[in-house]
């Protein structure tokens, strides 16, 4: 095949070698899957209750089963043991009380106390001499007690720093937080101690105002706090928080009322400066005819200078005059040109 013969990339594998492997496992696994295994249901067991150690695949050619107690086989730690031919059981130094053994290799172990959590062993005897041992283990738990928060105050004013602490006489616990029945989402105010027992929220701020509750829990049972009602003053120098819908929309119109207005003030300027384009144009079409006007000895009309030195100050002033405030200043410049005209 050309697959096989082409080089070959990371982690390409021929096939000629994926058929080879592929019939290697199958082999492999055959006798693997027909393997003895034990398994405790449930591994973590709450303590006065019950677990079942279960062997699977147990061979036909079982003849003597075996359980001891932790992980060597011991004559002291012998349990019990099954007779297959016979259909019958005997017990061993190690047991209780509480353990019944069957047929089908089970070991059911009833009321189970904290010193029954350990390791677990399977032995048999085959006539073939195949007798492998097997261990497990198993975990019993008391229930948690329900737990406590402490908190110096319920009324804290915005920007404190507030801790509360989840109290519980139970070990092999974890601990979570909730806030209005909630799982308790972590802001960037907020720190939890390195087991969980302490919340931190630093600062504080209204939307931490609610119920807070904490719960404290292992493999077999979980309990809660009574809530602690949470409440926070607001600061009235503090906005509410700047991820509110409140806020966020009023951002959103201040920015477009902003951008508006900057565009209306763009336009206006646009329009006005056109417009003084259009004054000066007017300006200096009329100037080379007033200095015509006024530099002509015949045409030395007062009316047509006072109209040019009236356009030359409507430009500098950029405001249109009343003709009554203005009269006076085009009389000044009336002055000074006359005195030019003289020159
Ligand atoms: C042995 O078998 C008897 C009869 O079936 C049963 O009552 C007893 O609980 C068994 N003992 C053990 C340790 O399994
Ligand atoms: C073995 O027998 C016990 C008691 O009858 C039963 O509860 C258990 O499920 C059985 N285990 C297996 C692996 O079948
Ligand atoms: C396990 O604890 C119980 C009481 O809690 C006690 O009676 C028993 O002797 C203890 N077993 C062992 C093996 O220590
Ligand atoms: C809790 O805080 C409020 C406001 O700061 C205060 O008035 C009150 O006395 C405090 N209560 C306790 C028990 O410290
Ligand atoms: C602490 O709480 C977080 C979630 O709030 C959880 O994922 C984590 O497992 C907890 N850790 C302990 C030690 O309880
Ligand atoms: C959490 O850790 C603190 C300090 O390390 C300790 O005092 C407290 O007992 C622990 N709580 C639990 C529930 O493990």
């Amino acid at each position: 095949m050309e697959l096989t013969s082409a080089p070959l990339h990371k982690g390409q594998v021929p096939w000629r070698g994926l058929l080879l492997a592929a019939l290697l496992l199958a082999y492999w696994n055959s006798p693997v899957s027909a393997q003895v295994t034990v398994e405790a249901v449930p591994t973590h067991v709450a303590e006065g209750a019950n677990v079942l150690l279960q062997v699977h695949n147990l061979p036909t050619t079982l003849q003597v089963f075996y359980w001891y107690k932790g992980d060597t086989l011991a004559d002291s730690n012998e349990i019990a043991r099954f007779i297959i031919s016979s259909s019958t059981n005997s017990t061993g130094p190690a047991h209780t009380g509480r353990e019944t053994i069957y047929q089908n290799g089970s070991l059911l172990f009833q009321n189970v106390m904290q010193n029954d959590t350990g390791t677990y062993t399977f032995h048999m005897l085959t006539a073939n001499f195949d007798n492998p041992t097997k261990s497990l283990q198993f975990y019993v738990h008391e229930p948690v007690t329900p737990p406590s928060i402490q908190v110096a105050n319920t009324t804290f004013k915005e920007l404190e720093s507030v801790s509360l602490t989840c109290d519980s006489q139970d070990i092999g616990i974890s601990i979570r937080w909730l806030f209005n029945g909630q799982s308790l989402g972590l802001t960037d105010r907020m720190k939890l101690s390195e087991n969980n027992s302490t919340l931190s929220i630093d600062p504080v701020r209204r939307e931490d105002s609610g119920k807070y509750e904490c719960e404290v829990s292992n493999p077999v049972s979980s309990e809660r706090s009574n809530p602690i009602q949470l409440n926070i003053i607001p600061d009235p120098t503090q906005g509410s928080s700047g991820l509110s819908a409140g806020a966020i929309a009023g951002i959103v119109v201040g920015c477009v009322a902003g951008v508006a207005l900057i565009a209306a003030l763009a336009y206006f300027l646009y329009f006005r400066k056109t417009g003084r384009g259009t004054d000066q144009r007017e300006l200096t079409e009329h100037k080379p005819s007033a200095s015509n006007h006024n530099l002509g000895p015949s045409d030395s009309s007062p009316n047509k200078v006072n109209e040019v030195t009236y356009s030359v100050l409507d430009f500098s002033a950029q405001r249109p005059r009343p003709p009554d405030s203005a009269s006076p200043s085009p009389r000044a410049i009336e002055a000074v040109y006359s005195e030019v005209k003289k020159k």
